[in-house]
């Protein structure tokens, strides 16, 4: 039986033994890197930099709770603000794979420009089991080109600390609950955030309906679930597809955008069945984006299974 506190007591003086110097580490908000961030904290105290990046396509208030908890955890951190540069990177770019590579590439090069005067030596990156074990080049891998940090080590010169690469996702979830991180239940969230839930070009204004309609999305699912209505889905979200329809508002003909929600039961993302979600909890979701979002007058529900369609829709 996996043993949380047991786990924290032997790798935070772990990672003392091994990181000899400076570290730094990409924080995405997620769980994996928050865990793995309280822990070397603890270890190395001010020689770990935790650097967060910005690129404008989180979700709805993720960059403040980011900040709040790493504060809280005492993490040395920095935020960094580059949504200005990865829209302008985006500009015009409809191909799924092309903003993932170019994400990737941008997100390496900002994380470089303001890690570097830290002097680190080390990386420590909260790669878990499944990660390594499917970068073995397995179907996952070959679908899509998943967007991680892998090429930083090299770029930077780095050593790679990796605490979390023996535990499984619910494990790292145990250590999370067992140091009280806020982050411990929420779903996964793929590398590239909202530009993949944005079909084809990528704006600002497009990444804020998204980020609305996702945040409406979980709201509800999550209110459906605290009352008993249904089980948390493994992932739940919405995207915005490049279509526009015609409605009408009032008297008035428009024709405006489609949103699609996407929820999903799966055990480790690599299949998965459309969640059977109660009619009374969609139509609150549809109600309340197209109230609450003027521009979108149609909400459509994904009954796709994995496979054959993927989790995201890019
Ligand atoms: P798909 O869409 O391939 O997703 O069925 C499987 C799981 O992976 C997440 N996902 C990604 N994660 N970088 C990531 O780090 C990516 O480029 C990426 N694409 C998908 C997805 O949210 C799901 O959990």
């Amino acid at each position: 039986m996996f043993d949380p506190e047991a786990f924290i007591a032997g790798a935070v003086p772990e990672i003392r033994a091994n990181v000899t110097g400076k570290a730094i580490l990409a924080a995405s908000g997620g769980v994996d890197s928050t865990v793995a961030a309280v822990l070397a904290a603890r270890a190395l105290g001010p020689d770990l930099l935790a650097v967060y990046v910005d690129t404008g396509l989180m979700r709805k208030g993720e960059t403040d709770d980011v900040g709040r908890t790493l504060k809280e955890m005492g993490v040395h951190h920095r935020i960094v603000d580059a949504r200005d540069e990865f829209f302008s990177a985006l500009k015009g770019v409809e191909d799924p794979e092309r903003k993932r590579v170019i994400i990737g590439n941008k997100f390496v090069e900002i994380f470089e420009r303001e890690a570097r005067p830290f002097g680190a030596e080390w990386l420590v990156q909260g790669t878990i089991a499944p990660d390594w074990i499917e970068s073995g080049g397995q179907l996952r891998d070959r679908i899509k080109a998943h967007h991680n940090v892998a090429g930083l080590p090299e770029v930077m010169h780095l050593k790679l600390y990796e605490p979390l690469r023996d535990l499984y996702k619910d494990e790292v979830r145990k250590v999370a609950r067992a140091l009280s991180l806020r982050v411990a239940e929420r779903q996964p969230f793929p590398g590239p955030a909202l530009a993949v839930r944005c079909l084809g070009e990528v704006t600002p204004e497009k990444i804020d309906v998204v980020r609305e309609s996702c945040a409406i999305v979980e709201q509800e699912i999550e209110d459906a679930v605290a009352k008993g209505a249904m089980s948390l889905p493994w992932q739940y979200f919405s995207v915005l597809l490049p279509t526009r329809t015609v409605g009408v508002h009032g008297d008035v003909r428009v024709y405006g955008w489609t949103v699609a929600v996407r929820s999903i039961e799966s055990l480790d993302g690599m299949s998965g069945r459309y969640s059977k979600i109660p009619h009374e909890v969609l139509e609150r979701i549809s109600v309340r984006i197209t109230n609450e979002i003027p521009k979108v007058n149609r909400v459509v529900y994904d009954v796709t299974n994995k496979p054959p369609a993927t989790i995201e829709w890019e």
